[in-house]
């Protein structure tokens, strides 16, 4: 049995977890910081990296706590150093290296877009793979061919927004409030998404990458008029607002399912499986149940409390990546 200490602090959660042989989660704890940055409309870096060095101590007794382990019990520690706010990443990079130098154990650094590409095999019996994994969170949307946890290849990338930046725009535009993807679900619940016929980028009919920006501004002129960035929402009714919020979550669910089905086309895959803070969405979740199942495909989501950033994933991909020989030294830098 492998006892792993997972941290992350690639944004603006600070969370920690312990998790036996990367699927039995003892303990995990996210301290979220929507309450610091809600006034500024997004992740101030600076303040980001305060709260992570104020709060993560205390997370990672927590988690350990929460485990029932000693710290004596903790085997391994693993940490996310790559991608994110390089001050934040920081915070989670030195903590870890300084635990696993006090506590002699090794050291894994995984990358947070890997840690959210395999997050849906966290409860499984044995790995999907091969699987196509579609990563969408607030800075990625990315289609991965996994062959293993340490066999990752980039098929597809966003070109300008991820798709979680598209529902935070749109929130904003909106004036929804923040953080902006399940506000912007909240508003689609009463809304018709057949009001809006918003574009859906695709890139070339066999592109696997992705473009948010033209749907985001399809949506701004949409409400202030075109060529307009401003003063159109007052004339616009609730119903409106849950219209356009409907249609505007419609069309990206349109674009990431279809892109997700076309990558399991081309590399012949039997398996999809998702992760990152906008699997959380329930339209999302559904249409893909719906299409892969209609193409005869294996669907794995993550649970909904690994969806958005957690240590859970972190450190369940650092005792598949340790298991492969992957430990580092206490050389490793945060890389943003
Ligand atoms: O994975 P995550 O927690 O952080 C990053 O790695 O970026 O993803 C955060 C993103 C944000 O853009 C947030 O608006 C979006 O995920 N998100 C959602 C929902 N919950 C979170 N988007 C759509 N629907 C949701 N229910
Ligand atoms: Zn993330």
């Amino acid at each position: 049995m492998t006892t792993v200490l997972g941290i992350e602090t690639s944004c603006d959660e600070t969370a920690a977890a312990v998790v036996c042989d990367g699927r039995r989660v003892l303990g995990s704890v996210v301290a979220s910081q929507f309450d610091l940055h809600a006034k500024y409309g997004g992740v101030v870096p600076e303040i980001a990296s305060r709260a992570h060095i104020e709060r993560l101590d205390g997370i990672v007794a927590e988690a350990i706590g929460q485990a029932g382990v000693g710290r004596d019990q903790i085997d391994l520690v693993a940490v996310s150093n790559t991608p994110g706010l390089v001050g934040s990443l920081l915070i989670g990079v030195t903590a870890a290296k300084t635990l696993a130098w006090a506590w002699s154990k090794p050291l894994v650094a995984v990358s947070h877009v890997e840690a959210h590409a395999t997050s849906a095999a966290i409860d499984l019996a044995a790995p999907p793979w091969p699987a196509i994994a579609l990563v969408v969170s607030g800075g990625h949307t990315s289609l991965f061919h996994v062959r293993d946890y340490d066999a990752i290849e980039t098929l597809g990338v966003t070109t300008d927004d991820a798709a979680g930046e598209a529902f935070d725009k749109v929130a904003s535009i909106l004036d929804l409030g923040y953080p902006g993807g399940p506000a912007v679900e909240r508003a689609a619940d009463v809304g018709d998404p057949r009001a809006v016929d918003f574009p859906r980028t695709m890139l070339g009919a066999d592109s696997l990458d992705f473009s948010f920006s033209g749907i985001k501004t399809a949506v701004l002129y949409h409400v202030h008029g075109h060529g307009r960035t401003s003063g159109g929402l007052e004339r616009l009714s609730r119903q409106d607002v849950a219209d356009i919020a409907a249609s505007f979550q419609q069309a990206v669910v349109d674009v990431l399912t279809r892109k997700t089905l076309l990558a399991a086309e081309k590399t012949g895959a039997q398996t999809v499986v998702a992760g990152g803070g906008v699997t959380a969405n329930r339209a999302l979740r559904r249409r893909l149940e719906q299409d892969c199942r209609e193409a005869g495909v294996a669907l794995h989501l993550p649970p909904m409390g690994y969806c958005t950033d957690n240590a859970a994933m972190v450190a369940a991909l650092g005792y598949h990546l340790f298991r492969r020989g992957r430990v580092c030294d206490l050389s490793i830098s945060a890389m943003a």
